[in-house]
């Protein structure tokens, strides 16, 4: 059925019965599982905070983003990259992908609304989600809302919010800080001092493009990394990795990366970048710490250009004291610190390990598999919620079950 606006404020008590899942977030997960709930013919609603689809590329990244993996690991299901993209998506190409997606499959997400609570009445067996309006919408209490269902699909982004560590001092340092997720290009930055707090992926590329627009970043390793080459002879790194693991243990795999990152990329410890104990791909598994793919941070580092410091200690007026008892003078802060998810805010039950929870609850691009995984849980929660769509919805079964005033798009 489709979604009439102005249903709401005819219903006073602002609250809509949802034919099918009601799916939160419009990022590449979200839409991965809205196309594939049309292949299986269930309606659906999108609940989206921002006031576009995929916010976090749209948004919160920087100018020079490309996918760090090849484009076949980044396609979201049953629509390829266009032919003339290149092996890695600039950003505004990924963009491009994701809008012509929403477009193909006729996606329309519910914009601005933000969802602050999720909980399962178990009575009824029903979910309740409460949403409050955003952007133009904020603070207006016609603009609350509870949406009723049956299913809730959480695809808000392992990345949804900045992490911002206490740092002391911070406060009085007096120049400007700034946060990775508001960073778009080093312009800004010319023939400043600017120290980058992080060395993930972020932390690393933003150092580069700090040094392409002559800026002098120093980048804070308070413990250790792996760094691996985006490509060995000429193949992802990500794709060996993935066929390895067809045949070897992920201990092995781990081994050979590290064996391989030596043989390109040569020792990284003499420049104060020490690996962690435990291998790339485990860490990743078991703490969800991404390895670096080198796109050249690295070479900026041997040449000087990115000066590696350690942690730090605190801030003062235009200085940072580091744990080894040096001061520097600098400019400005990036925190490229990270992000984490938002669900433990909102949803009001235990939230499942893998794809599917109980009481119809689906996590979709929480897998720590980026772009693919995302794309593998949309194809299996889909198929779940499809196949009870159809159980739930045989007239001889449910004969009643179409009076609900209703809402969904399909
Ligand atoms: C700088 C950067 C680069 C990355 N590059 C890659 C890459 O090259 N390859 C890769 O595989 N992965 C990459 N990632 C990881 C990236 O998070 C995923 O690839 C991808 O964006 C995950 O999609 P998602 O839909 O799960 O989450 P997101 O893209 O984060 O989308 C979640 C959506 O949910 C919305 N939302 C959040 N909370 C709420 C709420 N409470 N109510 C309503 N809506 C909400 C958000 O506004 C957002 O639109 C990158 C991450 C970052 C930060
Ligand atoms: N092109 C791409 O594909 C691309 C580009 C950028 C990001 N990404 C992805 O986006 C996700 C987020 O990456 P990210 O680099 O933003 O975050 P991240 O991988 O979580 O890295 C955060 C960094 O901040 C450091 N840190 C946190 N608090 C600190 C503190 N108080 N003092 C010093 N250091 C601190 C961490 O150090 P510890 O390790 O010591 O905690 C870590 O080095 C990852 O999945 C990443 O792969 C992808």
């Amino acid at each position: 059925m489709v979604f009439m606006a102005d249903q709401f404020d005819f219903f006073s008590r602002r609250c809509a019965w949802v034919n099918g899942p009601i799916i939160v977030g419009s990022g590449p997960s979200g839409l991965a599982v809205a196309a594939s709930l049309k292949e299986h013919g269930v309606p659906f609603v999108i609940l989206e905070r921002s006031d576009c689809i995929a916010s976090l590329w749209q948004k919160r990244t920087y100018d020079r983003l490309k996918l760090h993996l090849p484009k076949q690991f980044c396609q979201l299901p049953n629509f390829p990259f266009p032919e003339d993209y290149p092996e890695y998506p600039t950003k505004k190409q990924f963009v491009d992908y994701l809008e012509s997606y929403a477009k193909h499959f006729e996606i329309s997400p519910r914009f601005n609304q933000s969802v602050q609570s999720a909980r399962y009445d178990e009575t009824s067996g029903l979910w309740r989600v409460r949403t409050v309006g955003t952007g133009a919408e904020a603070g207006n209490r016609s603009h609350e809302m509870e949406y009723i269902g049956r299913w809730l699909v959480v695809a808000t982004g392992e990345n949804a919010e900045k992490v911002v560590p206490e740092l002391e001092g911070l406060g009085e340092f007096g120049g400007d800080v700034t946060h990775a997720c508001d960073y778009k290009s080093g312009e800004a930055y010319r023939g400043k001092r600017v120290l980058v707090v992080g060395c993930g992926n972020s932390g690393m590329e933003l150092c580069l493009d700090l040094c392409d627009h002559d800026a002098f970043p120093a980048m804070v390793v308070r413990e250790s990394v792996h760094v691996l080459p985006r490509e060995v002879l000429g193949k992802s790194t990500f794709e060996l990795a993935v066929m390895l693991m067809k045949w070897l243990p992920l201990w092995l795999v781990d081994k050979i990366l590290l064996v391989l990152a030596w043989l390109v990329l040569g020792s990284i410890s003499k420049y104060g970048l020490r690996r962690p104990s435990t291998g790339p791909l485990e860490l990743k598994n078991t703490q969800g710490r991404t390895p670096v793919l080198d796109i050249g941070a690295l070479g900026k580092i041997r040449s000087g250009d990115i000066k590696v410091v350690p942690g730090i200690k605190r801030f003062s007026p235009g200085r940072v004291e580091l744990a080894d008892g040096q001061v520097l003078d600098i400019d400005s802060v990036v925190l490229a610190t990270g992000y984490r998810s938002n669900v433990p805010q909102w949803l009001q039950i235990p939230f499942p390990n893998g794809w599917k929870g109980q009481s119809g609850l689906y996590a979709v691009g929480f897998t720590r598999r980026g772009l693919s995984g995302a794309s593998s849980d949309a194809v299996k929660a889909a198929k779940d919620i499809g196949r009870m769509w159809r159980e739930e919805t045989k007239p001889a079964k449910r004969p009643v079950a179409c009076h609900r005033r209703c809402i969904s798009q399909i």
